[in-house]
């Protein structure tokens, strides 16, 4: 008995077992109740009494060392199996491929975009590596004037100056040259702009601007363009507010505040306390813009805006830093996965 204990235990040590097959054997050889070492519990009735301690004990190892051979092949083969084996398991449902979702900067985009396209401003759209005229010098701001400034550009060439564009508005310049008025557009794009990147500003970032241009156009339409948009972009019960402001090509010019949408203009960390948000620039069209456009001044008045996508969206989806638009982490993207 103890010789057969000894052989079984012999064998159980150089055994190999490779595949799936080869473990079911063995499992039935050694482990099942018609295997081997059921067959020694059975002879172990016939083991004289002052022997059973030591021979029964002998046996419980082997039966231990045979299921830890089991386990241990067992796992070895089943890592094998998913690794081999589960790619051609042709039952197995198809792993869908994630097929993303529009970035938050887009959809605002073509939120802004929808809600001018309803009242007739169609897009236009230009390059963004310009020249100067089309950047600064058709829009009134004359060589050397500080108000260049306002914008820090970045430059490609110098003499004669082609630069990124730092806004939309160098589209409209186009326009207006190649298109007699009325004319009714919005120009989305990216534009850049060399400063520091911060929560608050990127060197690129998205703009939408908007020109109208015709005979009678007052300071009351734009008013009631810009409250129509701020409604419809943040809700019914938005209101608008216009501060006095400056840009060269503008006279008079403003800067919008909307009652901030999260707060109901009560006050709080998102407006800091003062119930208004800063969303764009706006004003009427300096004559001056229209006639380096080669349209008559005398005959035309106008009014333009431009805003930052980029701010909007934060506004609207509450986010704090706008980096987050720029890094694509997927963490951050896919809570827009839903939105369209
Ligand atoms: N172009 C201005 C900017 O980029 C925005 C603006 C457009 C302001 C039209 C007034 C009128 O800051």
């Amino acid at each position: 008995m103890k010789e057969k204990i000894e052989i079984l235990k012999q064998q159980l040590k150089d055994i190999k077992i490779e595949s799936k097959d080869q473990l079911e054997d063995f499992r039935l050889q050694y482990l099942s109740k018609k295997g081997k070492l059921q067959d020694l519990f059975a002879d172990f009735k016939t083991v004289a009494k002052e022997d059973k301690p030591a021979v029964g004990q002998m046996i419980n190892v082997l039966k231990n060392q045979a299921q830890d051979v089991y386990n241990h092949f067992k796992s070895d083969i089943s890592s094998q199996d998913s690794s081999s084996e589960k790619e051609f398991d042709l039952t197995r449902p198809v792993n869908f491929s994630h097929i993303g979702a529009r970035h938050p900067i887009s959809l605002v985009r073509k939120e802004i975009i929808d809600i001018f396209n309803r009242i007739g401003f169609v897009i236009s759209e230009g390059p963004e590596v310009e020249d100067d005229f089309h950047v600064f010098t058709a829009l009134n701001f004359p060589e050397e004037h500080p108000a260049r400034d306002m914008q820090d550009t970045f430059f490609i060439e110098k003499d004669p100056d082609i630069a990124l564009r730092t806004h939309t508005s160098s589209v409209q310049v186009r326009i207006m040259e190649s298109q007699k008025p009325p004319i009714r557009t919005i120009s989305p794009g990216r534009v850049f702009r060399n400063e520091a990147i911060s929560a608050r500003a990127h060197c690129i970032f998205h703009q939408v601007e908007g020109l109208y241009v015709d005979k009678n156009v007052s300071f009351a339409d734009l008013k009631q363009t810009l409250l129509y948009f701020a409604k419809e972009m943040f809700g019914e019960e938005t209101k608008i507010r216009l501060r006095p402001s400056y840009f060269p090509f503008t006279e008079p010019s403003a800067e919008m505040d909307v009652s901030c949408n999260i707060c109901g203009g009560k006050g709080c960390n998102v407006c800091k306390y003062t119930g208004w948000l800063e969303i764009l620039g706006c004003g009427m069209v300096d004559p001056n813009v229209l006639t380096n456009c080669g349209i008559d001044a005398e005959e035309y008045t106008g009014f333009a805006f431009g805003m930052g996508v980029e701010r909007i969206a934060m506004l609207k989806y509450q986010v704090k830093d706008l980096r987050l638009f720029f890094e694509n982490d997927k963490r951050f993207l896919d809570q827009f996965s839903g939105a369209y």
